[in-house]
């Protein structure tokens, strides 16, 4: 179906629009009913999640605040090399609830970085709200209350997800073809 190359890739399409958009209705009427009344912040972590971003957040129903972060790798001065620091967190996270929106949690040490670095700013809650899960690579413990999709170990793109920064745009999620 609609293969597309990207690079020295080939893809095809795996999971349609709209079989993506019933979970993401899924995942917001968990949402709606899990944290009425508690007016969330949605934290959305760029780039990758912005089209779930805004498909989840047109399904949302309850009074909440949408703020946008990102991840910036930097070559740290020790030994350890890369870290990777949050930046854009402008609001006040102290006694919020807040949900942190992502594209796609692979082994979760990008999520780990999160919460540690959220969980200093005094929050009441976290919750984790991930458009796609790759349960067979996850090497941290983590407790990701709403799953739009759980996915194998292939590498995939579209719906925001890029290929070395080309992709996001596709409307569908697409799987690397084996060739
Ligand atoms: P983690 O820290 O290993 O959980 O990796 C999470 C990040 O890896 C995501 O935010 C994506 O940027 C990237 N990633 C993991 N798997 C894929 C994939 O299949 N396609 C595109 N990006 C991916
Ligand atoms: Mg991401």
């Amino acid at each position: 179906m609609n293969p597309i190359r990207i690079k020295d890739k080939q893809f095809a399409v795996s999971i349609p629009e709209a079989d993506i958009l019933k979970e993401v209705d899924r995942v917001a009427a968990e949402i709606n009913r899990d944290l009425a009344g508690k007016n969330p912040l949605f934290l959305s972590v760029l780039n990758g999640s912005f089209m779930f971003t805004a498909d989840l957040m047109k399904r949302i129903a309850i009074p909440c605040e949408v703020s946008f972060v990102k991840l910036a790798s930097y070559q740290g001065v020790t030994s350890t090399g890369k870290v990777k620091e949050v930046i854009g967190i402008n609001e006040d996270l102290t006694d919020r609830t807040i949900v942190i929106v992502e594209d796609i949690v692979d082994t979760g040490q990008t999520m780990q970085r999160l919460l540690e670095t959220l969980g200093t700013r005094r929050p009441r809650e976290i919750h984790i709200a991930t458009l796609l899960l790759k349960p067979d690579k996850l090497k941290v413990d983590l407790d990701i209350e709403y799953v739009a999709m759980r996915i194998p170990n292939d590498f995939i793109v579209g719906y925001g997800l890029d290929y070395d920064g080309l992709g996001r745009n596709y409307k569908d999620i697409y799987t690397v073809v084996n060739d």
